[in-house]
């Protein structure tokens, strides 16, 4: 077994790599949402300013047995390494998921990075005797974090997010709320990209310690330009105070909509944040309705919206409950410290 990089520019080495990530991400995850084949290529092919990432795959002769995936943030949390490992499910407990995330600490020690947190998911009743959990102690990994995965069934009742929309717009007068698809007004982008940028810092992460993040207007326009690419619909739902040229970005809820005939019919509710001098106007849950309406109106095959939260993160757990997501799955992140 031999473990070598992905030509992520060639279809077949591309291909075979995605098939075997994609086997093992499927296999006992009845609600599982992944990326197309598509998608992926895109994301890893374009150059992205921010985040540079790697594939590999192990292979025996000339088949495919695992994966991996690794990315870098180059502008902030430059001590980390992101990555997943996959074994297909019919080559597993043979040492190759162990010789996968060998290689992920040697080229996280040739960058110099000394924290690696890697993501898996597993059942909510799952212990730590769950086969990924041991797994991941016995490479010498400490679960870090760990979010529910939660799910709702669309549509919701319109009447019902209208009722919250009117609900919270007594309670955030002087906001103006409005959805964007895609693009937003080039004057509302640094304050929006500030805002984005607060994710990392404001939501509860577990063990894990992040920097605030660092992208940038450029950084978030590449972005949106591979969102593009890979044909997904991005709604943007923002508080916004002041008018014209003067008017900021507060608060923010994002779902993504892959391309038709990827991925159906799951949807994917993505950040929902408001900074923090604007809390308490009820602009988390204000924006989330406002945004679902939209996106359930002009996608009605998209019948099953994703979301994954901290459980300790009480007000967004709420808003949630209270729009009617039930955990389905863990998605766990283990942290091991280079030393
Ligand atoms: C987790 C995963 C990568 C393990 O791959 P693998 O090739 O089967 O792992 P290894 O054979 O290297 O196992 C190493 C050790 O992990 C533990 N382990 C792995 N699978 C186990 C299982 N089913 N039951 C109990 N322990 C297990 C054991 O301690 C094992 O050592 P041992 O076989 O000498 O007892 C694989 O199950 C997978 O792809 N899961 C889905 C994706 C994921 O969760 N990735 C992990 C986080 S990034």
């Amino acid at each position: 077994m031999q473990i070598r990089p992905v030509d992520v520019h060639d279809d077949t080495d591309f291909h075979a790599f995605f098939a075997v990530h994609e086997a093992s991400q499927r296999f006992q995850r009845p609600f599982v949402a992944m990326w197309g084949e598509a998608e992926a290529a895109v994301a890893l092919r374009r150059p992205d300013s921010a985040e540079r990432a790697e594939a590999f795959v192990a292979v025996d002769g000339d088949t495919v047995v695992g994966t991996g995936f690794v990315e870098f943030p180059l502008l902030d949390n430059t001590d980390k390494v992101y990555f997943t490992v996959d074994v297909h499910p019919d080559h597993r407990r043979r040492g190759i998921g162990t010789a996968l995330v060998d290689h992920v600490v040697d080229r996280a020690k040739n960058e110099d990075r000394s924290v690696l947190i890697g993501m898996s998911h597993y059942p909510t009743d799952a212990d730590e005797d769950h086969p990924y959990r041991r797994f991941a102690a016995s490479c010498g990994f400490d679960l870090a974090n760990t979010e529910l995965h939660r799910v709702v069934e669309l549509p919701v009742s319109d009447a019902t997010l209208r009722g919250w929309v009117d609900e919270c717009a007594a309670h955030h007068e002087g906001y103006r709320i409005e959805t964007y698809v895609d693009d937003l007004p080039e004057a509302l982008l640094p304050s929006y990209v500030e805002l984005k940028n607060q994710l990392a810092v404001d939501a509860p992460t577990g063990d894990l310690d992040f920097e605030e993040e660092a992208l940038t207007v450029e950084g978030f326009l590449e972005r949106s330009a591979t969102l593009k690419e890979q044909g997904r619909t991005v709604y943007i739902t923002l508080a916004t105070v002041g008018d014209g040229d003067a008017a900021q970005a507060v608060a923010h809820s994002v779902i993504a909509v892959p391309a038709d005939g990827v991925d159906e019919p799951h949807l994917h509710q993505w950040a929902t944040l408001v900074r923090r001098g604007h809390r308490g106007h009820r602009l988390g849950l204000a924006t989330k309705a406002a945004n679902l309406r939209v996106v359930q109106r002009n996608h009605p095959e998209r019948t099953l919206l994703h979301t994954s939260n901290s459980a300790m993160n009480g007000p967004m757990v709420a808003i949630n409950e209270r729009i009617g997501f039930r955990p389905v799955e863990v998605n766990a992140e283990f942290q091991r410290r280079l030393v």
